[in-house]
């Protein structure tokens, strides 16, 4: 792509470096800059807003073009940012897939303008692993299976039903998925454990208030709210609060993510266990596409080393928290 600072010398001089100058990778246009397609989710949640600026900030130090778009949580938004950056030419597309199904024709559609592609964050469901060059991002399953693990302890004593409800993410999204698939297939070991209502809060505040309401006036007896993020938790405490609760002791509350937002409330004891899952993604993210496009080998997948607070762990390592 060219560098704008080219355009000042001429045209003629641009083209003698367009026509010199090789290209890193094959839709770049003459210049040894990199030029990024970036095609993000949306905006939903606290973890979003940190993996943007990450992707943005990172891009910049590691001297990379990078065109950015946000999908408001819409597939069909994300699939017309792709076919544009394809258009474009852009070197490589990067995206965190909304949901996990329906990608095979527009990633085929980049592999054949041989634009490669990485997955960060987010999973796709195709059998078809020549579609993209690796996967960056979290082990969803882990994390589910992190939070039942702390359930299962912290509830060693209790006899009666311990009864659970679920604050799902985004229907049809990898972390909704595997996070409900984690944390399911380890309580079920204890016939105690009830999941007594799922449903979708899609990851933002307002869902997880909304539904938490609900929740609250159709099951007089929840001893648990399990929420995907920390955002539907924050929402759910909100709904708790005006419903003359107490979150973290009437009720206790998992979450994950860990961010700022949900450390805080961990540290003051309104979310009793917090599995993290780190947004900070872009360096790797800006390292990989160098390597990519310089033909190196990567590694199919890339797993986000993560760790687990309970509130009193909250409360320290809140002061060094960077997102
Ligand atoms: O894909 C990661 C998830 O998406 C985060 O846990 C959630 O907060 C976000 O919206």
């Amino acid at each position: 792509m060219f560098k704008k600072s080219l355009v000042a010398v001429g045209l003629a001089a641009v083209l003698t470096l367009t026509a010199c100058g090789g290209s890193t990778g094959a839709g770049g246009g003459g210049s040894d800059e990199i030029t990024l397609g970036f095609a993000q989710v949306g905006a939903e949640s606290g973890w979003r807003t940190a993996n943007t600026k990450s992707i943005q900030e990172s891009a910049k130090t590691a001297g990379i073009n990078l065109k950015f778009s946000d999908a408001q949580q819409k597939q069909e938004n994300q699939i017309k940012a792709i076919r544009s950056y394809i258009q474009q030419k852009v070197d490589l597309i990067a995206f965190s897939p909304v949901v996990e199904s329906g990608w095979d024709t527009v990633l085929k559609e980049a592999k054949d303008a041989n634009i490669p592609v990485i997955l960060t964050d987010r999973a796709i469901d195709s059998p078809d692993k020549t579609l993209y060059k690796t996967f960056l991002g979290s082990d969803f399953v882990l994390e589910g299976q992190e939070a039942a693990k702390w359930l299962i302890k912290d509830k060693e004593a209790a006899t009666g039903d311990v009864n659970i409800v679920e604050l799902q993410g985004t229907t049809g999204a990898a972390p909704a998925n595997d996070r409900m698939s984690g944390f399911a297939d380890l309580i079920k070991a204890e016939s105690k454990f009830k999941i007594i209502a799922s449903q979708t809060g899609d990851f933002t505040r307002s869902g997880g208030k909304q539904v938490m309401e609900a929740f609250l006036k159709s099951n007089p007896k929840i001893d648990v709210v399990y929420a995907h993020n920390d955002d539907m938790a924050l929402g759910a405490i909100e709904a708790i609060e005006a419903a003359g609760k107490v979150p973290g002791k009437d009720i206790t509350i998992i979450s994950v993510d860990a961010t700022k937002d949900g450390m805080t409330a961990a540290a003051d004891g309104k979310i009793n266990f917090i599995v993290e899952c780190n947004p900070l993604l872009g360096d790797q993210l800006m390292d990989l596409t160098k390597k990519v496009l310089a033909g190196e080998t990567v590694p199919e997948r890339v797993v986000t080393v993560e760790t687990t607070f309970d509130s009193a762990q909250a409360k320290a390592a809140l002061p060094d928290r960077k997102y």
